[in-house]
């Protein structure tokens, strides 16, 4: 076997603070059925977002180094927390690939975006560290000499902290009386203006058909564009591997590692991952 062939069938890493990052490795899955996954969540840490740099780095490495003892062949951070934090750290300290969720929904918001008015909702962590706004200057200063991005090059950029939601999403949304309640409250502030509205969260992704609803019915607000930056995630990992002729095409086989009690870690998986559509995949936990 060749040492080409032998990487490819190594697994894709996709790691979360919890099961937000569930909704990359949907869109995964989608677009590379034929890939060995292992996805680790850190549930019994979440959430990542209300933590200090300096904590969130210390659990990276620690989940970066499990995923690369299972001899992945690439890593993708399927968290803004996470991205926002540790994305530039982790490619310093380690040599495999790596892919994070920001760029990538910044790309996506601004291949969309009609009048450059953009709102973005997310952790405390990734809304404090201006991730995004600094990913979004740099993309426009790049690309500043092409004329269908972004004409006049201003971007107006709104952002919101929801601290409530990933803890309601990660254990059970539905179980929450109050949840429409709590995210009319944070998307009653969207900027009237805004067409486009980055999910700046990965578990935001879960409550995607609320989030739509209020939307429609409950708020005033001109939103064109919902941007999951999961589906450019998604993408770039593709064509990362198609470049470097490191696709898998044999077999699938997914393993989910989470730190969180398994009895639970099911209950809220098959949730997320209902057995019905997706029979693959097998559940472990883990002390990380
Ligand atoms: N899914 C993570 C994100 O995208 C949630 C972070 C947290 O644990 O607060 O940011």
């Amino acid at each position: 076997m060749s040492i080409i062939s032998d990487i490819s069938n190594m697994p894709i890493g996709v790691f979360d603070s919890g099961f937000g990052g569930l909704t990359v490795l949907k869109q995964l899955l989608k677009i590379l059925p034929n890939e060995n996954y292992i996805y680790l969540g850190d549930n019994i840490n979440i959430p990542y977002g209300d933590k200090t740099k300096e904590e969130i780095e210390k659990l990276t490495f620690k989940m970066a180094d499990f995923l690369i003892n299972q001899k992945c062949k690439m890593l993708v951070i399927a968290c803004n927390t996470i991205s926002a934090c540790s994305y530039s750290i982790l490619k310093d300290k380690y040599q495999i690939p790596i892919i994070e969720v920001i760029s990538n929904g910044v790309k996506d918001a601004l291949n969309n975006t009609k009048n450059n008015n953009i709102y973005i909702i997310g952790t405390e962590f990734t809304i404090q560290s201006n991730a995004y706004k600094n990913e979004i200057n740099k993309y426009n200063k790049a690309n500043k000499n092409n004329n269908k991005i972004n004409k006049n090059n201003k971007v107006k950029i709104t952002q919101l902290a929801c601290r409530k939601l990933c803890p309601m999403i990660e254990n059970d949304w539905s179980s929450y009386d109050n949840r429409l309640e709590v995210l009319n409250s944070y998307l009653e502030n969207i900027d009237e203006n805004s067409d486009t509205l980055i999910l700046a969260c990965t578990h935001y992704t879960h409550i995607l058909d609320d989030i739509k609803n209020l939307l429609q019915n409950n708020i005033k607000n001109n939103v064109k564009n919902i941007i999951d930056p999961a589906y450019y995630t998604a993408a770039s990992v593709k064509q990362y591997l198609e470049k470097n002729n490191l696709l898998n095409n044999n077999n699938n086989n997914i393993k989910i590692y989470t730190t969180e009690n398994i009895q639970k870690a099911n209950r809220i998986i098959d949730i997320f991952l209902p057995k019905e559509i997706y029979n693959n995949y097998a559940i472990k936990h883990l002390n990380l």
